[in-house]
């Protein structure tokens, strides 16, 4: 799925089983040696990943390791982003050079619990939702927007080291095309300059899993900020 949604020049790797006797650098080992099969799988199947897209991306395979918030440590020039959920786990690793940041997310293609749309959706994004859980079936959209704005996060936070709240993002999204456009909106904290405010990306709904993911190009147009501005349909155009 990942190849389809990000440039051919981002390196992407995927697995929607856990292999056997996954190979651990001591480090990463001593990091799960405590924790629960889900999460030992997981841990392992993602880096199992993330050491092929190392490979396809020309760099040598290393441990990733948790720094900050979580956020996962990559060779000096490489970006990256990691994602598991049930039946899936997904890595994007790029050149420095090419991309700025990554930020991909996978979640179950099934509704969020009762409630949870409300907690993390601004008001327009609320109304996109309810409109295209009625025009279009087999997509649960409140997830989607949530992996979205999962995925932005993860594409802003290792470039400012600032924590965002889900209301922080307007995301607008494209039924026909698989696309969102997302911006920062200004909130309480000032943006740290150090990010974009808006990420353009693609999203995918197959074999019960979605999955979000955005590129940030290391040289955009002067013209981007403008042309990514989030896209809310009105009522009635279904796109
Ligand atoms: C960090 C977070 C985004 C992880 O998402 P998730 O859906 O719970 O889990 P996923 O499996 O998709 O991703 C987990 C991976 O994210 C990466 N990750 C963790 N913290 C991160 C951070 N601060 N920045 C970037 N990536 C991070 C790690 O690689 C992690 O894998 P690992 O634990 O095996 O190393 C989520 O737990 C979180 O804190 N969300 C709240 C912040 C947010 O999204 N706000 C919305 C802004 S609009």
């Amino acid at each position: 799925m990942l190849t389809k949604l990000l440039p051919s020049t981002v390196a992407t790797a995927e697995a929607t089983a856990d292999p056997a006797d996954v190979f651990l650098f001591p480090e990463e080992e001593s990091l799960i040696s405590n924790a629960v099969p889900k999460r030992r799988q997981e841990f392992g199947t993602v880096r199992w990943c993330a050491r092929q897209a190392m490979g396809a991306l020309g760099v040598a395979p290393a441990a990733v390791l948790p720094g900050r918030r979580g956020v996962p440590q990559w060779a000096p020039s490489v970006v990256g982003s990691m994602t598991h959920c049930a039946g899936y786990r997904g890595v994007a690793l790029a050149h420095e050079r090419d991309f700025v940041s990554v930020g991909i997310d996978a979640e179950p293609n099934a509704p969020l619990r009762p409630g949870v749309l409300e907690s993390i959706a601004l008001p327009q994004e609320l109304h996109r939702v309810r409109e295209l859980e009625w025009a279009v079936p087999g997509v649960a959209w409140d997830r989607l927007l949530f992996s979205i704005k999962e995925a932005v996060y993860k594409a802003w936070f290792p470039l400012t080291g600032q924590e965002l709240t889900f209301t922080d993002a307007l995301v607008g999204l494209d039924a026909a095309q698989e696309t969102f456009h997302a911006r920062l909106l200004p909130g309480r904290d000032e943006l740290s300059p150090a990010g974009p405010t808006t990420f353009s990306g693609r999203w995918s709904a197959r074999d019960g899993v979605l999955v979000s993911a955005i590129a940030v190009p290391a040289h955009r147009p002067a013209e981007a900020a403008h042309s990514d501005a989030p896209r809310m349909c009105a009522a009635g155009s279904i796109r």
